[in-house]
């Protein structure tokens, strides 16, 4: 079974990190692979705005890195600086990103850690561009 809050919980540790001078809009995540592993992200921005990295794709990229590639789960919290986070849904590039290392079945975990839902990747994001598309 998947401690989804747990998963959450880390994920809110990791929006401590996040570098968002620009927004203001503090994102964390946390990715759990099938080994059990958990890698967390945070939104890193930049004064070239369009150089921002979200904090999903700051965890894949850390996992994928370290040579994971197969994932159970990414729990996903965001909200403006200096407020309880609410519910955070993750941009369409990021979807696509994780589309590209997870099925339709992967569970995207959204809210905060008092309360959230869970969400397939397929409901999410259909019709994904994938490898098999540019056979
Ligand atoms: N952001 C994320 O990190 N993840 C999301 O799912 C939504 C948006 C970041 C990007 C930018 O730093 C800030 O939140 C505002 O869009």
């Amino acid at each position: 079974m998947i401690d989804y809050k747990a998963l959450m919980v880390q994920a809110q540790k990791a929006r401590e990190k996040s570098y968002s001078p620009y927004s203001h809009f503090r994102v964390g995540a946390a990715l759990l692979t099938k080994s059990g592993k958990v890698f967390t992200g945070c939104n890193i921005e930049n004064a070239g705005y369009s150089a921002t990295n979200c904090a999903e794709r700051t965890a894949i990229f850390k996992a994928v890195s370290e040579g994971e590639r197969e994932f159970e789960a990414l729990a996903i919290i965001g909200g403006k600086e200096g407020e309880t986070a609410d519910f955070c849904a993750p941009c369409g590039v990021c979807r696509q990103v994780i589309s590209e290392f997870c099925g339709n079945d992967f569970k995207i975990v959204l809210g905060n850690e008092e309360k959230f839902e869970i969400y397939k990747l397929g409901d999410l994001l259909p019709f994904s561009l994938t490898n098999k598309d540019l056979n």
